[in-house]
């Protein structure tokens, strides 16, 4: 039996919910995951310290009783965003980075920028503190071929961002395309990769049907640019990391309107290996799940490990939602049905 023992890795783009799709699902991340970036487009956006202070508390009391799970907090960039909130808001610690929806991008951007150079003032100012921009790198323009919507949204805002700032800490989260892969490493910003950009192409949306378990944003593109970010993903350079994405919908809302979003925390590490086992870089993981991430924003590796063990690990088909004792929704798990090589074992003392 092969086993892997790392750092205890760091989810660098996580979305946590509320209610009880809060408290049901952190345990998947709060168990082997030492922090996470928690994404701030809850029904209401996370825009003011004081709404990111009560919503990391309720994350807080979310999480299992001797957790040392850290949660860090983004503010929601909107058009009417404070400046002075922001900044104080980063360097009282409250807010770890600023997250850039444009306007109507994905779920819950409805508050999101229309448009982007009306807050180059503040991307002056987080230059100037050291502040993480985390992009969501779609354009909106409905003219735009859903598949282009990365690529147009690098040319079209991105690339003059980055001229612009070249200090700002950019993060194009979530990369889709060859394009990203490497204009993120041609102009020495950060990227996080999610595990099912890794696994599916756009294919698995058409597969036996329409199937929204597939879909989500960005969407999945050709094959040509998963085998690409295969390659960066594995290639333990420092500009990748790991950042899930995992964004449960409630079966139910997801069958009725096919919402954009794959939930893949119960399943996470070991998806990640199973692409880094096929590409035959296993030691390349603990850079992309511990080490990278840490490095590009300038806090410390996490100090516990975990071990993983390669042997069957059959994925559930779903995750049930309890509120008290009764079952208000399911979610359906990245990888449901399948049987993957790789489980985490514990934490390595
Ligand atoms: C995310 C969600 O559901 O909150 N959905 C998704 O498809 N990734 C939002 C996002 O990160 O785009
Ligand atoms: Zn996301």
């Amino acid at each position: 039996m092969k086993t892997l023992t790392i750092l205890k890795p760091d989810d660098w783009h996580l979305h946590l919910r509320e209610g009880p799709v809060l408290k049901n699902i952190i345990p998947f991340t709060s168990e082997y995951f030492g922090r996470a970036i928690v994404m701030p487009n809850t029904k209401i956006p996370i825009t003011s310290i004081d709404s990111a202070i009560s919503y990391k508390k309720t994350i807080v009391e979310a999480l299992p009783g001797s957790s040392k799970f850290e949660p860090l907090m983004t503010m929601y960039l909107t058009d009417e965003a404070d400046k002075r909130e922001l900044i104080s808001g980063f360097k009282n610690n409250v807010f770890f980075a600023a997250k850039l929806y444009p306007a109507n991008a994905t779920t819950n951007s409805s508050y999101g920028v229309k448009k982007i150079e009306n807050l180059y003032e503040i991307f002056e100012l987080m230059q100037d503190s050291g502040m993480p921009l985390l992009i969501h790198g779609e354009v909106t323009d409905t003219e735009v071929d859903v598949f282009d919507r990365e690529e147009v949204f690098i040319d079209r805002e991105l690339s003059p961002i980055a001229k612009r700032f070249p200090k700002l800490k950019i993060v194009l989260e979530h990369i889709t395309t060859s394009y990203a892969v490497d204009f993120v490493q041609e102009n020495n910003i950060g990227a996080t990769i999610t595990p099912h950009h890794l696994h599916i192409n756009r294919n698995a949306m058409f597969f036996g049907g329409l199937n929204s378990d597939f879909y989500c944003l960005p969407v999945a593109k050709r094959e040509k640019h998963r085998l690409a970010l295969r390659k960066a993903a594995t290639s333990g350079k420092e500009c990748f990391f790991l950042g899930t994405d995992s964004a449960p919908h409630l079966r139910k809302w997801k069958a009725f309107c096919g919402c954009a979003g794959i939930f893949n925390s119960p399943v996470a590490l070991e998806s990640y290996l199973t692409v880094f086992e096929e590409e035959n870089a296993l030691d390349n993981f603990e850079k992309f799940s511990s080490l990278n991430g840490p490095k590009f924003y300038n806090v410390p590796p996490n100090k516990e490990r975990i071990k993983l063990v390669s042997k069957p690990n059959k994925i559930v088909d779903f995750i049930d939602v309890f509120e008290q004792e009764n079952i208000v929704g399911q979610i359906k798990p990245l990888h449901a049905g399948e049987t993957l090589k790789w489980q985490v074992d514990g934490i390595v003392n």
